[in-house]
């Protein structure tokens, strides 16, 4: 048996559409409910929702074997597992942004990053040599420069429509984001077969617009 950690809300929707291309019955995870555990009626398959760092916590623990989760977490998060397909879709960036007009890199004075990845956050600006503070938000990451908590934020930016709404832009592109499917360093020795499978047919349904 396989059993598939799927990050649960904004790809959601793609991924099941995904997993029934690839020629897999769905029809549980169609009416979910609140559950949280759904057979693949026509596949020794098992499929559970998450939230997205869960289902890296599950891969790397070995207690599910395959994941789908967006590339924002895998790199906040890191590296413990293998990385195989990019799915093409839940497409989006991170990006510096913060109040409309303002002149991000100007003056001297030390700044302050409000971010849900602080990870991510502290490997840009180490990369430019800046030092900043950051201060870790869960969520709506957008209230901190309106509050003047923060300087600028580093979040995903996908239709830019948020931004727009509290008058905010981009100042700089951080990464391109997208859903990634990834595999327990154990199970894809020993569970091979299986997994080899359910990458070529996941892999043939991929909508490489
Ligand atoms: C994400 C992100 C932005 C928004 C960007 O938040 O943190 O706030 O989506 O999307 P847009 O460019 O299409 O407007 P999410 O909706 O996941 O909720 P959160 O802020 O509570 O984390």
């Amino acid at each position: 048996m396989i059993r598939i950690a799927l990050t649960k809300g904004r790809i959601e929707e793609k991924a099941v559409y995904l997993l029934k291309k690839s020629g897999y019955d769905c029809s549980e995870l169609e009416e979910k409910g609140r559950k949280l555990v759904f057979k693949i009626k026509n596949a020794d398959i098992e499929v559970v929702l998450a939230k997205a760092a869960d289902v890296i916590t599950y891969i790397e623990h070995g207690v599910c074997d395959v994941g789908i989760v967006g590339e924002d977490t895998i790199m906040e998060h890191g590296h413990w597992f293998h990385e195989i397909l990019d799915l093409k879709f839940g497409k989006c960036k991170f990006a510096l942004a913060g109040i409309k007009g303002k002149n991000f890199y100007e003056g001297y004075t030390h700044k302050v990053i409000a971010s849900k990845y602080p990870n991510v956050t502290k490997k840009f600006f180490n990369q430019k040599g800046i030092d900043v503070e950051i201060v870790k938000i869960e969520g709506s990451v957008e209230l901190a420069p309106i509050l003047k908590l923060a300087d600028a934020i580093v979040d995903i930016v996908e239709t830019g429509s948020t931004l727009r709404e509290n008058g905010l832009e981009v100042y700089e592109d951080v990464a391109e984001i997208s859903t990634r499917l990834i595999v327990n360093t154990a199970a894809i020795k020993l569970k091979k077969l299986e997994i080899d499978e359910l990458v070529a047919r996941i892999s043939s349904s991929i909508d490489n617009n």
